[in-house]
């Protein structure tokens, strides 16, 4: 198998530090970033939410990214063996609390990532009035069945094909395609009449709107757009070499993540109050509904094309996402019942496909699922998919952050972080910012992230 040579192993391996960072920020960079932060900075209102959710990247995040790969690269595990290595078998729970949450987010991010497939398909047709046609789309189960059956097959092909030969292969093209679209795409935004209003609701922030809410929203956030929090980046950290500096890896991964989601948000805010759609509510719809529109305004031939590819290069950039969610619950089967990897990403893939059906069927399809839980704390009715993803995202993502910064302080000891971050990188644990990551994973993140984790269950019931 290649890249063998950076895991010392049979389990496979990124060839080199570059692939690790392509997979990685592949990873990170996906609907987190396109879809889902602009509609939460629209519903947690604007600049305020993106002040706090840039603060929780850099402070928190930041340090439990570093503690995740290094976890991952010490003990060359899955997540769940990766907690219990070196005597903790009481630990091995947080890891299926991760394999939990990665397959959970799976489910309905492959119905979302189909969605993305489907219009590709619809803007290439020259069909933008889907945009403002979204709750027919969605609502209509045939295609998204079929769109999603699609998403999910690609993933299992790719994951089946292993660490180097499929996942690193197809993130180090995509990336910076879908880059350079999206700057191209923000560029001409920003000429649209209007445009600068967007920009200031954007980035002016009013401090007014911060409320619990709006932060334990911008915390799930950077969370999900991280893929922290659920064991992808220990599985991809076990395939890491030991050479490699895995603090510069993480700075960089963590820029290419924020710097697209910042990028992506400026561009929707400027389409959204050019074309006056401000204030209608954000929600899962928001791109979709916004962003047909633009590229009918840019030309029907010239729109087309570009639409077509902004939603297959957004298909691309699920696809890195959804591979590293598969790859969590894998590579724990693979390594813990040792079935055959080709055989696994199978049963894996096809539980998982089945538990996004109720995510699918909740859109006005079958009542039971498209009014599927009441919260009596903000007395809204919520879908079956907002409800896994508020449980997944927002409530366990930073509860495993929590427990991650929690295992490496105090369980896994300091020294023993020390050494793997220093490993590649002399030096830094007794720098300003190596000092300040140990200080984090010690205090800050726990006290932070429990409290955030307690709040937000307690406000769900009360
Ligand atoms: N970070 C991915 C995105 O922004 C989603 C994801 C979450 C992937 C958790 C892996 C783990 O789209």
């Amino acid at each position: 198998m290649a890249g063998i040579k950076n895991s010392e192993s049979s389990r496979g391996g990124f060839s080199n530090k570059f692939g690790f960072i392509m997979a990685a920020a592949g990873s990170a960079v996906g609907l987190g970033n396109i879809w889902k932060f602009p509609f939460e900075v629209s519903d947690g209102g604007g600049g305020a939410f993106v002040v706090m959710y840039l603060l929780f990247c850099f402070m928190l995040c930041f340090p439990v990214m570093m503690a995740e790969i290094a976890l991952g690269r010490k003990t060359n595990k899955n997540a769940v063996g990766a907690f219990a290595a070196n005597g903790h078998k009481k630990w091995a729970g947080v890891g299926i609390l991760a394999v939990l949450s990665g397959s959970l987010i799976l489910s309905f991010y492959n119905v979302v990532a189909g969605w993305a497939l489907g219009f590709a398909v619809e803007m290439f047709s020259g069909n933008f009035s889907v945009g403002s046609n979204f709750g027919e789309f969605v609502g209509n189960w045939h295609i998204n069945l079929m769109v999603s059956t699609v998403f999910m097959f690609i993933t299992i092909y790719i994951v089946a094909k292993g660490v180097s030969g499929g996942i690193e292969k197809a993130s180090k093209i995509l990336m910076p395609t879908l880059l350079f679209l999206i700057f191209g795409l923000m560029a001409y935004s920003l000429t649209q009449p209007g445009a600068i209003d967007g920009v200031k609701f954007y980035l002016i922030p009013d401090f007014s709107e911060i409320t619990f809410k709006t932060a334990y929203g911008a915390m799930g956030q950077a969370f999900f757009s991280l893929s922290l929090g659920m064991g992808a980046l220990i599985t991809y950290g076990s395939y890491v070499g030991k050479k490699d500096n895995i603090v510069s890896a993480t700075s960089m991964i963590l820029l290419a993540d924020v710097g697209i989601a910042f990028i992506a948000g400026l561009m929707m805010f400027a389409f959204i109050f050019s074309q006056g759609l401000q204030g209608q509510g954000g929600g899962a719809g928001l791109i979709f509904t916004v962003l047909p529109g633009a590229f009918e305004s840019i030309g029907p031939v010239l729109g087309r094309c570009i639409g077509g590819l902004f939603f297959v290069l957004l298909s691309f950039a699920a696809l890195t996402s959804t591979v590293s969610l598969l790859e969590v619950p894998v590579a724990y089967v693979v390594d813990e019942f040792e079935i055959r990897r080709s055989r696994a990403v199978w049963i894996v893939g096809a539980v998982i496909f089945l538990l996004g059906i109720p995510s699918m069927l909740g859109n006005g399809t079958v009542d039971f699922f498209t009014n599927f839980v009441h919260y009596h704390g903000s007395n809204i009715t919520v879908n079956f998919m907002d409800f896994i993803e508020d449980l997944a995202s927002d409530t366990f993502l930073p509860l495993g952050g929590f427990l991650v910064s929690v295992y490496t302080a105090y369980i896994w000891r300091g020294d023993k972080f020390k050494e793997e971050i220093e490993s590649g990188n002399p030096g830094f644990a007794t720098s300003f910012m190596g000092k300040y990551t140990i200080f984090a994973l010690k205090y800050l993140a726990p006290f932070i992230l429990g409290s955030i984790t307690i709040i937000t269950i307690l406000s769900k019931f009360f």
